[in-house]
């Protein structure tokens, strides 16, 4: 079938789909296959992850972010076992300090059960097929060398080597964080619920010093396994016998987390020529309509962001409709902490770009459709895993956001982030993880235009709230228009 949009360019589809076919000139082209096990993270050896420290000093939320990092970003099937979960399960949540005290043999009993319970399912999920468990994580103190070395006994046996099991230590050395952290994670807890706060805290230290008083951290003595430390939210990390492609991404990503408060603004490019013609991908420049929103999206960033906040980054996409959104900003000199420093000073990356369509870049959803219907299919029966003919699938763009989300991670400056529909689904996707439980949900999530996410990470996830700069939206005519949604994607 050959449509008056195939011809305009000289090429048919068909052409372009066929174009990398063997010919004489080239006779072993490169064949761009459907995503496959790579992209499932579903290739490579099984890994346990066990967590090592204190109590309230972030080991759950280096566990929960790893699980959703290794889950979404490398498609690896990861679980968390949180012994802490079981204890409530088990034996309820209202247990005092004395419960975790090494002399009271009842406790340590109990607490006994608890770690074999976790263990027994950890074990489970690791031994299922490779795309039910790849990664498991057993979230608990493990803080002294007997206990690590029942896990490397009982584990041993079901990996490939014990260099399979990763020591995550999270060690904390400030006393201020350690207490923020308390009333942050603990007092929300079942466990101290009815409890005054102040009540609730000497109790939680209580419980902290019966740990101490057994505790060996990871150190030389303990070269022969596998292990990453992280002291004071990544100030000083070490790394011991980490091999292996993911081992190595853990930790980056693990060196790169801490818990300082920081904002992340995500917000889509204005209006664009093509958006108004309602063409897909491109670089095209912003409309007249989409100019206002650059107008406003800069007074309102002057406004709420800079004002307080100088300390602010700008990340954009390398195409002009992201740069152009940005271009209103304020890029002052200003000095902080005696050093000079250019307040959102704009950085463009590539990895932000928007989802290639590859063969149909510049078409509109109803051309695409009565140009090639049986791609069209395939694509909304598989909106993430489809890739478009010489262009790119979501997992493709998963997998080039890896590098995104560590200096993401990394940042403890208020980060705004102009970028594109399908990007920011991602980044949303990934972010709020206490909503959007897995990847599928990515490419469905709504990203209105002249709108900005404005986000707080937090222990447990993050808050969102969407705030419409720009009331109205221009119509596919040009006319301003009472504020309208995006032509429904597919
Ligand atoms: O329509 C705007 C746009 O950013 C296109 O450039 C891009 O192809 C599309 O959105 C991504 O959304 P979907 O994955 O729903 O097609």
């Amino acid at each position: 079938m050959s449509t008056e949009r195939e011809e305009m360019g000289g090429t048919t589809l068909s052409q372009k789909k066929t174009f990398m076919e063997s010919s004489s000139q080239n006779p072993k082209p490169q064949e761009v296959l459907p995503p496959g096990d790579a992209d499932h993270g579903t290739q490579g050896d099984k890994l346990v992850i066990a967590m090592v420290g204190l109590p309230a000093r972030g080991k759950t939320y280096i566990a929960n972010k790893l699980q959703r990092y290794l889950s979404f970003f490398h498609g690896a099937p990861t679980q968390v076992f949180n012994v802490g979960n079981y204890r409530r399960k088990m034996f309820g949540s209202c247990v005092e300090h004395d419960f975790f005290d090494h002399s009271n043999p009842e406790g340590v009993k109990a607490r006994r059960e608890c770690s074999h319970a976790a263990l027994e399912d950890l074990k489970k999920f690791i031994s299922s097929g490779m795309e039910k468990g790849r990664v498991a994580i057993f979230d608990a103190t493990n803080n002294t060398r007997t206990r690590r070395q029942w896990l490397i006994d009982e584990l041993s046996p079901i990996l490939q080597s014990k260099s399979h099991i990763i020591f995550v230590e999270s060690v904390c050395e400030d006393e201020n964080m350690v207490e923020n952290n308390i009333r942050a994670t603990k007092l929300s807890m079942p466990d101290y619920q009815s409890m005054e706060p102040d009540v609730a805290v000497a109790d939680f230290k209580k419980r902290i010093a019966h740990y101490m008083q057994h505790y060996e951290p990871l150190s030389d003595q303990d070269k022969e396994y596998s292990w990453i430390k992280t002291v004071n939210g990544g100030q000083q990390v070490v790394l011991n016998k980490i091999f292996g492609y993911l081992p190595g991404r853990i930790a980056s990503f693990v060196m790169n987390l801490h818990t300082s408060p920081k904002m992340i603004y995500l917000t889509r490019h204005g209006q664009s020529e093509y958006n108004l013609t309602q063409k897909i991908g491109g670089d095209s420049s912003l409309t007249a309509h989409g100019e206002e929103y650059a107008t406003a999206l800069a007074a309102w960033v002057h406004k709420n962001i800079l004002v307080d906040n100088p300390r602010a980054r700008l990340w954009t996409s390398t195409l002009k409709r992201t740069i152009e959104t940005g271009k209103h900003i304020r890029h002052d000199e200003i000095m902080l902490d005696g050093q000079p420093w250019i307040v959102m000073r704009p950085r463009e990356w590539h990895a932000l770009d928007e989802i290639h369509a590859g063969i149909f870049d510049g078409m509109t959803y109803a051309e695409i459709e009565a140009a090639d219907p049986e791609e069209f299919a395939m694509r909304k029966k598989d909106k993430l895993g489809y890739r478009y003919p010489r262009g790119e699938s979501y997992l493709d763009v998963f997998q080039r956001l890896d590098t995104i989300i560590h200096e993401l991670e990394r940042q403890r400056d208020h980060v705004l982030i102009i970028a594109h529909q399908g990007i920011l689904r991602i980044l949303l996707g990934y972010l709020m993880w206490n909503e959007v439980k897995d990847r599928e949900e990515c490419p469905h999530i709504s990203i209105p235009l002249n709108t900005i996410k404005c986000l707080k990470p937090h222990a447990y996830g993050c808050t969102c709230d969407s705030l419409c700069l720009l009331k109205k939206e221009a119509g596919p005519d040009g006319q301003t228009e009472p504020c309208a949604p995006d032509p429904p994607s597919h």
